[in-house]
């Protein structure tokens, strides 16, 4: 009577030598595909291997010409570009704090709110507390004098006073038609 379940001599033998054999052609078909990668690949291969070692001086100069070429990347974008002393993007006077103001006070509105203002330092002050008051402006924190600082500088009240008197000279006097 067979018994299936214990393998003959035979089939253990069989085994054994077909698996060596898919092992042996298991590293036949790895040679094969290592030996075409190699050369599809050794021009790659050999440079990588004969690349020039970086020294510090290198290194040193890799960096200088990035910090340049990223100098002038910022010169030539206008996106903070100051002319005539106004601050382009937003239209702010250009000052040391500029980008201080343009950090608490642009997120919620437009910064012609701010250019479109005059007032007095109490002035400011009082509008930044109502902000805070009603509209969600955070404290401002040890940013706040120069903030104040800042927009009591360049937006303070105008005094042109009252308008200049006539120059009785200088008027284009007409008669009035009345008649039709
Ligand atoms: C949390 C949002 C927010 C921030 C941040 C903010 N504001 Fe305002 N601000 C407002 C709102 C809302 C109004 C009312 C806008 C309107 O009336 O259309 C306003 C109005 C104003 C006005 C007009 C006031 C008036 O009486 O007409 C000025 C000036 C102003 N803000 C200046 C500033 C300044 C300066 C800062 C920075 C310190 C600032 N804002 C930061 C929300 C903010």
């Amino acid at each position: 009577m067979n018994t299936p379940n214990r393998p003959s001599m035979w089939s253990g033998f069989m085994t054994t030598n077909w698996s060596i054999l898919f092992v042996l052609l298991g590293f036949f078909v790895f040679a094969i595909i290592a030996t075409m990668g190699y050369l599809f690949l050794q021009d790659d291969i050999h440079s990588y291997m004969n690349r020039k070692k970086m020294t510090t001086e290198d290194l040193a100069l890799l960096n200088k010409k990035a910090e340049q070429r990223y100098a002038i990347a910022q010169a030539e974008s206008n996106f903070d570009k100051v002319l005539n002393g106004i601050h382009l993007r937003t239209g702010l006077k250009y000052d040391a704090n500029v980008y201080t103001v343009i950090t608490a006070c642009t997120s919620c509105h437009s910064a012609k709110l701010i250019t479109q203002n005059r007032a007095t330092r109490p002035g400011w002050e009082s509008m930044i507390r109502w902000m805070q008051a009603t509209q969600g402006l955070p404290d401002l924190g040890n940013k706040e004098p120069a903030i104040l600082d800042y927009l009591a500088k360049y937006y303070a009240p105008q005094e042109t006073g009252r308008r200049p008197n006539l120059d009785l000279a200088e008027v284009k006097w007409y008669i009035l038609d009345l008649e039709e």
